[in-house]
């Protein structure tokens, strides 16, 4: 799925040049669940934004699915990106002017495949998923740092990208919201087979993880697994997270008004979207279905 060849990567700063990534090379395949752990300034983040096409290395290759994406021009990388990538940055990076509910629509209104009202059922339900539900007409600016950190997953997760890169994406959270998105991140590997490389300080989130690399010396070391340092052993249950029993129809909530001023939403959001920076995936070849479709087909098995 992933594969790098000798990539490097230096910064220029005022005091010189700053080697980060030194001939770093990695193979990846299709439903890995990887982590990225070192000390800080060691070259993580470098690292998931080279591999996911958001930044070009100086040299070596970067091949996704057998194609080098270090050939590509920006607007074909802008389509691998819609097609296959989901990226959760360290700093969030939510559209300012936009909602939370909005931010979350974003992949999908620009992918354009789902109605526009199927697209925001299934933003309030994941919203709904990392406790948002009360915050969801909130700009960036009204929410907390954990609060801006789940709308992004929330973004990231909306189309169930392929390959998924999220970089610290417990960070700002307390134990329960923590645990509401590893489950989401296990169950977006398990169930879509998607391919996940997060990049964590934490012990007990790369204990769940397939394999856990180190960033040593701008490159990455294979580390042995660590046992879950405070259980013994990987402690989340295996309940699919994307099981919505306990979410209400969000039928109602959705009212004319809104749907009718999608449009006009459509508008500022692929504005906003084209001007700033990419937030990630907008396509998804096996969407979740939609918990209105799936309501409805209750209902016409009871009026038979
Ligand atoms: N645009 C830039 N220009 C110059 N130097 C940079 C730039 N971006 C990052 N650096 C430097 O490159 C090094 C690696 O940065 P990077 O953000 O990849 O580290 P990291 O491992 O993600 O750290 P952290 O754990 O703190 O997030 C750091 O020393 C940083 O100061
Ligand atoms: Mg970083």
């Amino acid at each position: 799925m992933l594969k790098l060849e000798k990539v490097s990567k230096a910064y220029i700063t005022p005091e010189g040049k700053l080697p980060v990534l030194r001939d770093l090379t990695a193979d990846i395949p299709a439903g890995s669940f990887i982590s990225v752990m070192g000390p800080s300034g060691s070259g993580k983040s470098t690292f998931l934004g080279i591999a996911a096409g958001l930044d070009k290395p100086d040299s070596g290759k970067i091949l996704i699915d057998g194609d080098d994406i270090t050939q590509k021009t920006e607007n074909e990388l802008a389509v691998i990106r819609s097609q296959k990538i989901g990226f959760i940055f360290q700093n969030f990076q939510l559209i300012k002017n936009l909602t939370a509910l909005e931010n979350v629509a974003l992949p999908l209104l620009i992918g354009g495949k789902l109605k526009d009202n199927e697209i925001m059922q299934r933003a309030e339900e994941i919203l709904i998923k990392v406790s948002l539900k009360d915050r969801m007409k909130h700009l960036p600016g009204q929410l907390s740092g954990g609060e801006e950190q789940r709308v992004a997953l929330a973004r990231a997760f909306i189309n169930n990208p392929k390959l998924l890169f999220a970089d610290e994406p417990t960070g700002n959270l307390d134990a329960r919201n923590g645990e509401i998105v590893m489950k989401m991140l296990i169950d977006l590997n398990k169930t879509f087979g998607s391919t996940l490389i997060i990049v964590t300080h934490d012990p007990v989130v790369s204990s769940f993880t397939d394999k856990v690399l180190e960033m040593r010396d701008g490159r990455l070391m294979e580390k042995p697994k660590q046992m879950n340092p405070y259980y013994g052993i990987p402690t989340l249950d295996e309940t699919p997270v994307t099981e919505t029993k306990s979410i209400p129809p969000t039928k109602k909530r959705i009212g004319k008004k809104k749907l009718s001023n999608q449009s006009g939403v459509k508008k500022k959001i692929k504005s906003a979207y084209f001007v700033g920076s990419a937030p990630g995936s907008t396509e998804s070849e096996t969407p979740i279905p939609s918990k209105k479709k799936a309501i409805g087909k209750k209902k016409s098995v009871k009026r038979k």
